[in-house]
């Protein structure tokens, strides 16, 4: 065992290493599907590395121990998110070596086995692409109490959490119309022209959990999924109508929300900082941007390439069932709320909250008293 000022010594050692060899940022390295590299990082992440995982995945990795760390996120029916290769472990331990699990084979990755998705809504935004949802986060390796962290392509060493960790996708210029198209298709994989995704934030924990990718041809997109709010989590980075998604899966459209920390007060626009340590209590409650075309579906249509999936069949007992609306129905207008009326109040029960303001209140809470420190 090393003692104290030995271990001291080697992260000085490790420090200097790193301004001196001065590795690029993940953020700043552009790839174009489908010429991957083996690894973007390797054994050049700094302190924290090497790469854990790898990121050239095909069908010869695809499996429930697969370490690819290439994450898709097209569609309510084809996303991925970043999770513990290691069981019951937690977000704040493994965060620079988490892997890619996906709700649908194909990816070269782990398959979020069916049922573990309890509730969730995805937005096609003016500028960005967001999933969010409910889950049970023990069937993603994560312990049952785990209140989790963010996930960026950024971090203290620009390396990223995970290290090497990257993000593509074929959702934008999608709609919700166009999304309704391609399930009635059922194949939520079939487009493979894929867009890197340069700026995106990843929260998971709790039993919640909020993906969102930007569009890099806004030139805010660093900005509308920006990655220095980790400690107030999904309701702050990637606002939506919590109370009304546990136990439904919708797709909207969505005008965006204001960038995380922004808000507005008698006409006066601030931008709020996050204290580097002490409370974190944002002066500001966030607004849910008007939705429309509200289209919900059924889990068991969704992930249905799951269940079949023989790598996943031994990990998962059965399909969820969980959801209400018959999958067609439409519901066009812009409700300030961004909730699609009738479609999800038979889930709410399920809180022990009563009312919807005081459920995200709680949730705001629980997420910001987590006091991990995730950069
Ligand atoms: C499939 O992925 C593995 C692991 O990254 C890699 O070694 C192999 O070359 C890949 N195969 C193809 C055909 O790309
Ligand atoms: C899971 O992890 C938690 C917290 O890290 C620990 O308290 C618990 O004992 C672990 N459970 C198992 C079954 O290992
Ligand atoms: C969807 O389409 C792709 C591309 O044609 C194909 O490889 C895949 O097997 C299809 N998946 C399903 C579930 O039909
Ligand atoms: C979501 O709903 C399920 C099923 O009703 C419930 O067990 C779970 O606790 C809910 N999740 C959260 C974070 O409230």
């Amino acid at each position: 065992m090393p003692s104290q000022h030995t271990r001291f010594a080697l992260v000085a050692l490790a420090c200097a290493a790193l301004s001196v060899k001065g590795q690029e940022a993940l953020s700043s390295k552009r790839f174009t599907w489908p010429d991957i590299p083996y690894q973007v990082t390797g054994d050049d992440g700094g302190q924290r590395g090497p790469q854990a995982g790898f990121n050239l995945c095909n069908s010869t990795t695809e499996n429930q121990q697969s370490e690819c760390q290439t994450a898709f996120l097209n569609n309510l029916g084809d996303f991925c998110m970043w999770s513990s290769g290691t069981l019951n472990d937690t977000i704040g331990e493994s965060e620079a070596r988490e892997f890619a699990w996906c709700t649908a084979p194909g990816h070269g990755t782990r398959v979020i086995p069916p049922g573990t998705i309890i509730g969730a809504q995805w937005l096609y935004a003016k500028n960005y692409l967001q999933v969010v949802g409910f889950l049970d986060q023990t069937k993603v390796n994560l312990f049952a109490g785990d209140d989790g962290g963010e996930l960026d392509p950024h971090g203290d060493d620009e390396q990223g959490n995970p290290l090497g960790g990257i993000v593509f996708t074929n959702g934008f210029g999608m709609n919700s119309a166009s999304f309704q198209q391609l399930a009635s298709t059922n194949n939520f994989t079939a487009n493979q022209q894929y867009t890197q995704v340069i700026e995106w934030v990843d929260f998971i924990g709790t039993g919640m959990f909020c993906l969102k990718m930007c569009n890099p041809s806004d030139p805010d997109a660093a900005s509308l999924c920006n990655h220095i709010y980790d400690k107030i989590g999904c309701a702050y980075n990637a606002i939506a109508d919590y109370g009304s998604i546990n136990g439904t899966f919708e797709v909207c459209d969505s005008e965006d929300m204001t960038p995380p920390g922004v808000f507005v007060e008698n006409g006066v626009t601030t931008t709020w900082f996050q204290p580097a340590s002490g409370p974190v209590v944002p002066p500001y409650t966030t607004t849910v941007p008007s939705s429309s075309n509200c289209v919900t579906y059924q889990s068991t249509q969704l992930f249905a390439a799951a269940a079949t999936d023989p790598a996943v069949s031994t990990s998962s007992s059965s399909a969820s069932t969980q959801t209400t609306g018959s999958g067609t129905a439409s519901n066009s207008g812009s409700a300030s709320s961004g909730k699609s009326t009738g479609a999800s109040s038979s889930s709410l029960p399920s809180f022990s909250m009563p009312a919807t303001p005081f459920l995200v209140a709680s949730l705001i809470l629980t997420l910001t008293t987590a006091g991990i420190v995730l950069a």
